[in-house]
Order: C-alpha cells, then sequence, then structure tokens
C-alpha cells in the first residue's frame, strides 16, 4: 500500500508516545520507509534508540543538528516525505501548528513544510475539550491539517472520554486514504447525524427512533473518498466514523451551534432527525407526579430549523446542500415541498412509515429529488445508499 512512500513521523511528548512504537512497524508492513522526529518530551517517553532501531534510520532531535552542511536541512527534511504524520499530537503541539510556532525542529518542520499532514491527538479530556484548543482544531482543520481522532476511552490519567491517541492501525488507514488521493480530497464535508434529546427535566427527554446509521455510513463512503468530514451527531447509537472530527451534542440548539461552527465547507449533509420542539420551560428539578391534579401539561417552543438556516445563508453557503425528506404519506410531494420551502438542492426522501422498517433498521429506500429530476433508487443497505450518494457528489465535480 505505502512502497515506496516515506512519512516523516514526528513523535510529541505524552504518554501515548508508546503507541508510536507500534506505528512504526505498522507502515513499515505496509512497505513505507519511516523518518523519525522527536520532540525533547518525546523522549522522556520513549528512547531515541528504541526509536532509530526500529525505524532503521536516524532520528531527528534537534533544530541545530540540521545545520550542519553534511545534514539535509529542515527546509529539505519538511517536504521530503509524501506525509507527515504528528502521533502523539499534544495540546501543545497542536497549538504551535495552529499559530505558526516555529520553537523546536518538530514545529519548525510543521511551519516549513507543504506536504499532508495527519495529526493524531492525544491529550486529558478536558485540555481536549478546553475552548483553547478547539479553537485550535478549528484553525487546523481550516488550514487543511487532516485529523486521526481522538478516541473515545478510558485515559492514562484515569478519566474517561475524548482525548485517546487513535490505534497505529487506524492511523495507517487515515494515511493511506490521504495517499490514496481520492477525488474528494481536500474537501470539507459537514455531516448531521442521529436524533436530539430534548430535555423536560434532568432525567427526563423527548427523542426519536433515529439510529444515526444512515449519517455514520455516509460519512464513512465519503472519508473513503478522501473528505475531510465534520460530524455532528446527536445521542446516536450507531458506532462513530473514524477518521473524521466528531462533535457531539444533545438538543437541536446545541446542534445548529456546532454546525455554524463547523462552517465553511463545500457539503452539507443532514441527516439527523432533529426533533422540531422543545420544551418551553425546561424544569431545573425533576417534576414529581405528587402535586399534578391536572395531570402533566408541558408547552413545547419550535426549535430552529438547521438545514433551512444554512440553506439560506448569504455568505459561505456550501456550494450543496443536501436535507432528507422522512416522509410517511404523500411522499413525492411533501418531499417535493420540503425542498422548496428550506431552499436546499437535494432532497434525500424515504418512507418512515413503521411498516417500511427504515427508521432505526439496517436499509433504506431513496427518491433523490433535485430541481432538475426525481431519481428513484432501489431499496438497498444504508451503506450502499451512502456510496451512491457519494458518487453523485463526486460527479457533481464540487
Ligand atoms: N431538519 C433540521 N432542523 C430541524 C428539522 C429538520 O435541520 N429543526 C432537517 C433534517 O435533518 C432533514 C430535513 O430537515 O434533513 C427534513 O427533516 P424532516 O424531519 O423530514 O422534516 P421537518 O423539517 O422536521 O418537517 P416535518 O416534521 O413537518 O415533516
Amino acid at each position: 500500500m505505502f512502497h515506496g512512500r516515506r512519512i516523516l513521523l514526528i513523535i510529541g511528548g505524552g504518554i501515548a508516545a508508546y503507541k508510536s512504537l507500534q506505528l512504526i512497524r505498522e507502515f513499515q508492513k505496509k512497505g513505507a520507509t519511516v523518518v523519525p522526529v522527536m520532540t525533547r518530551g518525546a523522549a522522556e517517553f520513549v528512547t531515541p534508540l528504541s526509536v532509530a532501531a526500529l525505524s532503521k534510520n536516524k532520528v531527528f532531535k534537534d533544530l541545530f543538528d540540521l545545520n550542519d552542511e553534511s545534514e539535509m536541512g529542515h527546509i529539505e527534511l519538511s517536504r521530503s516525505s509524501d506525509l507527515i504524520v504528528v502521533a502523539p499530537a499534544t495540546a501543545n503541539l497542536m497549538a504551535k501548528m495552529a499559530f505558526g510556532v516555529a520553537s523546536d525542529l518538530a514545529s519548525t518542520l510543521l511551519l516549513a513544510t507543504d506536504t499532508p499532514v495527519l495529526i493524531a491527538p492525544a491529550m486529558n479530556v478536558r485540555m481536549w475539550e478546553h475552548p483553547a484548543t478547539q479553537n485550535n482544531v478549528k484553525i487546523l482543520m481550516k488550514n487543511g491539517i487532516h485529523f486521526s481522532g481522538p478516541e473515545e476511552g478510558d485515559m492514562a490519567c484515569g478519566e474517561f472520554g475524548f482525548g485517546r491517541m487513535s490505534e497505529p492501525e487506524a492511523i495507517v488507514k487515515a494515511a493511506s486514504e490521504i495517499l490514496i488521493n481520492g477525488p474528494l480530497r481536500n474537501k470539507h464535508i459537514l455531516i448531521t447525524s442521529g436524533p436530539t434529546h430534548e430535555p423536560i427535566d434532568p432525567v427526563r427527554y423527548i427523542a426519536n427512533r433515529s439510529s444515526g446509521n444512515q449519517g455514520s455510513a455516509i460519512a464513512n463512503a465519503l472519508i473513503a473518498l478522501g473528505a475531510k468530514v465534520t460530524f455532528i451527531s446527536g445521542p446516536s447509537i450507531s458506532e462513530m466514523p473514524k477518521n473524521c472530527h466528531i462533535i457531539k451534542v444533545e438538543t437541536a440548539i446545541e446542534m445548529l451551534k456546532a454546525v455554524k461552527s463547523a462552517i465553511p465547507c463545500d457539503v452539507a449533509i443532514f441527516s439527523a432527525a432533529v426533533s422540531d420542539w422543545r420544551v418551553e420551560n425546561q424544569n431545573i428539578n425533576k417534576i414529581k407526579k405528587n402535586g399534578l391534579n391536572d395531570g402533566l401539561k408541558i408547552n413545547f417552543v419550535e426549535n430552529p430549523d438547521i438545514l433551512k438556516t444554512i440553506s439560506n445563508l448569504e455568505h459561505n453557503r456550501p456550494k450543496l446542500v443536501i436535507g432528507f425528506a422522512a416522509e410517511t404519506d404523500n411522499l413525492l410531494k411533501n418531499a417535493t415541498e420540503k425542498r422548496n420551502s428550506k431552499g436546499c438542492d437535494w432532497i434525500l426522501l424515504n418512507d418512515v412509515s413503521p411498516e417500511t422498517g427504515i427508521m432505526g433498521g439496517e436499509e433504506n429506500q431513496i427518491t433523490l429529488i433535485s430541481s432538475s429530476e426525481n431519481e428513484e433508487w432501489p431499496r438497498m443497505s444504508k451503506s450502499a445508499v451512502a456510496n451512491q450518494l457519494a458518487k453523485k457528489i463526486v460527479d457533481l465535480g464540487i
């Protein structure tokens, strides 16, 4: 897969640095040559000797090592590979990358390079969630940096959440997708997915039966073609796609905020089953049944329509906006009206009557409605629908 390819691997100073040894082996198994660079911090976690022995290459550590005329200069080192992989990418290294700080060899190489860069962030969950890091993530994504992870799970510091470095196999897969040079390379695609939960009180909420399976499948299909995906998901039971930027939300209002923060993008696909309503006065405390003589009455107010908002943006409207129409009757008529009223380019009609088993199920049957045609697709798996949609996007030549 990587025969003849040269990967510059920058190892940052974090506990996950031990996984970089496995990463070197995985890249080599696929035929790549790995040129290692270690930060000062990285050398506290793994020894340069192990990295040199495994990679069968000199380890570059110091900017001033490179001043010797017999050595490769930092500009050349930064550009002589097909891909730069930063694993683990610490919060500090990401901040330097976002702001163009060149204070050591690793950050100087990252500033001097014009080759694609893939980073595998690894840090404590609070550091990952901190607005400073999240702002840096946005800057890096805007600058075309590719991400692998971070993943959610138990962390070395004893906490749980996003911040674990992707496993070496996942990083290699992400690297292959970049090097494969898919037709959607450098395209930023935003996808909403799953249901939203609208709280009634601290323990109860309004939801719907969406599994998020179709959204995840669409993300996987687009990532495989090289797209940079921002995946904004409500509380879904579906497995999250890998190698993309995931933003988890609960409510429609949070989803709209996340969508706005992810723009600009080339294509936006709204597959989420967003609750049209939210509870007007959310109770701070749990509602008790005693004392509700007339039963429980809840007032609802309308949620913002995310698809409509983005379709009607005056600035930064994505070139292609795709919505779904979940209908149970008057399918074509309702979906066509929905496309017109929302102002999106394509709407994917699906029949969500209980007897179809589509909502929450494994299969889907789509009619794609655009300004010029209604194209009926046969019933197929949700991943086949995703591939078909990805193909239509590629054919459009966005
Ligand atoms: N949608 C959205 N924000 C909302 C409601 C819907 O972004 N508040 C998007 C969905 O993601 C989908 C499209 O709008 O792409 C249509 O959703 P659907 O549930 O079929 O229709 P609604 O707009 O909710 O209208 P209705 O429930 O009356 O059919």
